[in-house]
């Protein structure tokens, strides 16, 4: 039986994404794949007044199952409003759907958008898929993200090992055929906790840590030139805090030279046309630091409970900062 976004309580991203290019600031796009992050994340959009976009990968799916994650979506709002919010901006995303029917059952099933990502494609066989998406999509006001240029690193199951920027000479062309809502590009971010090797990096004379080149701003600039006032979202922008890093490295774990994009950066990008920003990494970094660091002071602990709810707290700090610190999204809801 098909659902409405609607009669859940969510919201698409046309409203909220117009606000945010107006406004100099990108929205939070958080994945989640269970009940503690998903707590984090409404706990911490409601405390800091910020629209939120919760999202659930093909990864997600297998791992949670899709129904279940689709009612906590839906608890999610009503834990909001339980928590004060009167009109929650929860928006349900799908990202990286990779075909025609993954993104029709998500619309389907009561998501407020969807990404289609066939950026591995093609530019034609992209331009193709991407329309038929947004013609079902927004038959149910259901908006579309579509992907131009490819990430480097792993998409999903789709892999590139070389970055290829977005190429602003057809972004016109992709979003006046496909008509979708808002565009993913590649401007040197990607996934993962390991989003540079060293060698790409130089090394800070006074501290000795390693620095990521920069983000394409040239490529950003020529894209929002040619789409004045069109949302843009980057995918790949966790900033991989070294805090969370050493956690886990001091207390058990091995992450050498996991570096991120600084956050400096992601602030710059949020107050152009970049409007949607999305974290994975970060909160699976903080996660299981906090783990780690609780169960090496506590080896006698076996309660879930007891190293969930320190975990919990940790993610809950790590999205408050982003959404103050670095996109600018609090006080933004309605
Ligand atoms: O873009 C990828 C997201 O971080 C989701 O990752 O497919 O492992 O759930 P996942
Ligand atoms: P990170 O791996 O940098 O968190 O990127 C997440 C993402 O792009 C989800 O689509
Ligand atoms: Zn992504």
């Amino acid at each position: 039986m098909k659902v409405s976004f609607k009669e859940l309580g969510l919201v698409n991203t046309r409203e909220m994404f117009a606000k945010a290019v107006k406004g100099g600031y990108a929205i939070p796009a958080f994945n989640f794949n269970n009940m503690e992050q998903l707590q984090a994340i409404v706990q911490a959009a409601v405390e800091t007044k910020s629209p939120v976009i919760l999202q659930v990968s093909k990864g997600a799916r297998n791992y949670a199952n899709q129904t279940l994650l689709r009612y906590m979506a839906q608890g999610a709002v009503e834990y909001a409003k339980e928590l004060g919010w009167k009109k929650p901006q929860i928006v349900l995303h799908l990202d990286h759907g990779d075909s025609y029917e993954l993104c029709k059952s998500c619309v389907d099933f009561g998501f407020s958008s969807v990404m289609i990502d066939a950026s591995s494609l093609p530019y034609e066989e992209n331009v193709k898929l991407t329309r038929k998406v947004v013609n079902y999509a927004h038959k149910y006001d259901v908006t579309v993200e579509a992907e131009l240029g490819v990430l480097a690193g792993v998409e999903d199951e789709v892999s590139s090992a070389v970055s290829h920027y977005t190429k602003p000479e057809e972004v016109i062309d992709f979003v006046k055929k496909t008509k979708c809502d808002s565009l993913a590009i590649s401007i040197g971010t990607s996934h993962g906790a390991y989003k540079f090797t060293p060698e790409q990096c130089t090394r800070d004379p006074k501290t000795g840590k390693l620095v990521p080149p920069p983000l394409a701003f040239d490529v950003l600039k020529a894209i929002e030139k040619k789409l004045p006032g069109f949302p843009i979202v980057l995918h790949g922008s966790s900033s991989v805090p070294q805090e969370y890093v050493d956690m886990c490295n001091q207390f058990g774990g091995n992450l050498p030279n996991a570096i991120g994009i600084p956050e400096e950066q992601l602030r710059k990008a949020a107050k152009s046309a970049v409007c949607k920003i999305n974290i994975d990494s970060d909160s699976r970094l903080a996660m299981t630091g906090a783990i780690r660091r609780h169960l090496a002071e506590n080896p006698g602990h076996f309660d879930p409970r007891q190293y969930l709810k320190p975990a919990r707290e940790e993610m809950k700090k790590m999205y408050e900062h982003k959404i103050i610190n670095v996109l600018g999204s609090n006080g933004k809801a309605r």
